[in-house]
C-alpha cells in the first residue's frame, strides 16, 4: 500500500551522520576519491553521503560500478541539474546535459563525427596518426630548447598545446605553435576546468557560498569567465567555417558537424549545438591527454630502469632510421602495459563526472530513487583488492603474462574511461595519441628528474588529478629530429 511505499522510499541509505547546512562536506579532505573509499569499508560499497542539500549516493568498486553502469546503463545515465554544469559550452554541452531524447542525438552526432575523422577506415587512421605524430615531434623540439645548457623545465603547457592541437586540427584543420602567447593564455586558464565539475566540489551542491567573498565564490568566477572564454575562442571558428562552408566540401570536424545538424535531415538540434559539440571535444580532449602524460613523464623520471627497458624494447623493434607507429604497437607489449599501469596507479580522472539517476533503481539490494546525485568512484575499482595485487604499487609487468604478451583482461579492467552510457567517447583517440606520444617521447629523448627537488606522486584533486609542479631535463638520443617537423 501506499503508506508502506512511502515508508520504503524515506529509508536512507547506509552513511555517515550528515550535519545541518554543510551535510559532509567537511569530512571529503583533500582526495576526497580515498575518503569514499574509506567510507564504503564502513558501509559498503553503496552508501549515502549529503553534500550541503543534496543526497548524493557513492558506488565503490569493480562489482557494484559494472553492476550499475552495465546492468542498469539507463538507469544511470543522467546528469544532475548543477547550476556549473550549465555554464558549459554555451549552455549547449552534450557531456553535462540530463539523459532524454535529444542528448542520445547529441551524443550520436558527436560520437559518429569523432569516429569518421580518426578511426573509420584505414585512411583516416594514417590522417590522424600523422596530425598525432607531427604534434610530437613539435613537442620534442620545444623540450630540448626548454632544456638547453641542462635546464629543467615543467612539461605541462608542452603537453597541453600538443593535445589542444590534435584537437584543433581535427576540428579546424588548424594548429598553434607552442609559443602562440594567445592559446597559451587561452590553454592555460582551462586547466582550471576541472576544480568546479570535479565530483566533491562545492560550488554546486552549497549555492549559498556564492552570496559572500570566499574561495568557493572566486573559484565559481574563475569557471564562468574561463567557459566564456573558451566558448567564445571556438564559436568564432565556427562561424568562420559557417560563412564558408560549401556541401561538396568537408575541410574538418566542424564541416561534418555542421553538415548534420544544420543540413541533415530531421535533426532535433538546433545551429548553437555546432559551437556546443565542437568546444565539448577540444576541452574534454586536452585536460586529459596532457594530465596523463604528466603523470607518465614523472614515472619516467621516478623510474629511471623502466625508462631504459622501454627504449631498449623501442629500440629492438623500430630501429633508429623511421619514427614509432601504431603498427609497432602490437610488438611493444612493455609500453603498453606502462600505459595502463600509469592510468590504473594514478586513477587520474579519479571519480567520474557526477552522474544522477533516470529512474528508481535498485543496486546490490539497495534502493536508489530517482534523479539522485551518483558519484561513482574510478579510483577504487583500480585500488580494489579484490581485483589487483598489492594496487599501492607502481608495476607495470602485472599486465603481462609469462611470454611477456600484454593480458587483455586485465587491461580491461582498468576503469579510466568510465563505462556504460556515459563512457567516455574519445577513448581511442586518446589511446592513439598517448601510445604515439610516449613511444616517441622515448624513441627521440631520455628523461631525467631536477636532483634539487624532491620527487612525489602529489597531486591537486579535481575531475582530474594534476601532479604539483616538478620539472624534468630531456637529453637527444636518435639522429631524427627534423624528420617531421
Ligand atoms: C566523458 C575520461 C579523453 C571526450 C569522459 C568521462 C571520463 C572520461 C571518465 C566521464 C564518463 C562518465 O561520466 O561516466 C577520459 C580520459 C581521457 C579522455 C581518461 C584521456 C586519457 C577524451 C578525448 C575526447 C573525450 C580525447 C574527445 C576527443 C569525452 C566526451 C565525454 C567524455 C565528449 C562525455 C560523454 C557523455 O557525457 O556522454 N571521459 N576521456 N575524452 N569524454 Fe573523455
Amino acid at each position: 500500500c501506499l503508506w508502506i511505499r512511502n515508508l520504503t522510499h524515506k529509508k536512507r541509505l547506509p552513511g555517515p551522520f550528515a550535519w545541518p547546512l554543510v551535510g559532509n562536506a567537511m569530512q571529503l579532505g583533500q582526495m576526497p576519491h580515498i575518503t569514499f573509499s574509506k567510507l564504503a569499508k564502513k558501509y559498503g560499497n553503496v552508501y549515502q553521503i549529503r553534500l550541503g542539500q543534496n543526497d548524493i549516493v557513492v558506488l565503490n568498486g569493480d562489482a557494484a560500478i559494472r553492476e550499475a553502469l552495465i546492468q542498469h546503463s539507463k538507469e544511470f545515465a543522467g546528469r544532475p541539474n548543477f547550476i556549473s554544469f550549465q555554464l558549459v559550452s554555451g549552455g549547449r554541452s552534450m557531456t553535462f546535459s540530463n539523459y532524454s531524447e535529444q542528448w542520445k542525438v547529441h551524443r550520436r552526432v558527436a560520437q559518429s563525427t569523432l569516429r569518421a575523422f580518426s578511426s573509420a577506415n584505414s585512411q583516416t587512421k594514417k590522417v590522424f596518426e600523422q596530425h598525432v605524430v607531427a604534434e610530437c615531434m613539435d613537442m620534442v623540439q620545444s623540450f630540448l630548447r626548454l632544456s638547453a645548457d641542462r635546464r629543467y623545465f615543467n612539461p605541462s603547457h608542452e603537453f597541453t598545446i600538443a593535445a589542444a592541437n590534435v584537437l584543433c586540427a581535427l576540428c579546424f584543420g588548424k594548429r598553434y605553435g607552442h609559443d602562440d602567447p594567445e592559446f597559451r593564455t587561452l590553454l592555460g586558464k582551462v586547466d582550471k576546468f576541472g576544480e568546479t565539475v570535479g565530483a566533491g566540489s562545492l560550488v554546486d551542491v552549497m549555492p549559498w557560498l556564492q552570496s559572500f567573498p570566499n574561495p568557493v565564490r572566486s573559484v565559481y568566477q574563475n569557471f564562468k569567465d574561463l567557459n566564456n572564454e573558451f566558448f567564445a575562442f571556438v564559436k568564432d571558428k565556427v562561424v568562420q567555417h559557417r560563412n564558408t562552408y560549401n556541401p561538396d566540401v568537408t575541410r574538418d570536424m566542424s564541416d561534418a558537424i555542421i553538415s548534420v545538424i544544420e543540413h541533415g535531415k530531421n535533426s532535433m538540434l538546433t545551429e548553437d549545438f555546432v559551437e556546443g559539440t565542437v568546444t565539448d571535444l577540444i576541452g574534454a580532449g586536452q585536460d586529459t591527454v596532457s594530465t596523463v602524460m604528466q603523470w607518465i613523464l614523472l614515472l619516467l623520471v621516478k623510474y629511471p630502469d623502466m625508462q631504459a627497458e622501454l627504449q631498449q624494447q623501442i629500440d629492438k623493434v623500430v630501429g633508429c632510421d623511421r619514427l614509432p607507429s601504431m603498427d609497432d604497437k602490437a610488438d611493444l607489449a612493455y609500453l603498453e602495459a606502462f600505459i595502463y599501469e600509469t592510468m590504473r596507479y594514478t586513477s587520474f580522472v579519479p571519480v567520474t563526472i557526477p552522474h544522477s539517476t533516470t529512474s528508481d533503481v535498485t543496486i546490490e539490494g539497495l534502493h536508489i530513487p530517482k534523479d539522485m546525485v551518483v558519484f561513482i568512484n574510478q579510483w577504487s575499482v583500480n585500488h580494489d583488492p579484490q581485483k589487483w595485487q598489492d594496487p599501492h604499487i607502481f608495476n607495470p609487468s602485472r599486465f603481462l603474462d609469462e611470454k611477456g604478451a600484454l593480458d587483455k583482461d586485465l587491461t580491461n579492467s582498468v576503469m579510466i574511461f568510465s563505462t556504460g552510457r556515459r563512457r567516455c567517447i574519445g577513448d581511442q583517440i586518446a589511446k592513439t595519441e598517448i601510445f604515439l606520444f610516449l613511444a616517441i617521447l622515448l624513441h627521440q629523448c631520455t628523461f631525467e628528474s631536477n636532483p634539487s627537488q624532491p620527487l612525489t606522486m602529489d597531486c591537486s584533486y579535481g575531475l582530474a588529478l594534476k601532479p604539483v609542479n616538478y620539472t624534468v631535463t630531456a637529453k637527444v638520443r636518435g639522429k631524427l629530429l627534423g624528420l617531421v617537423s
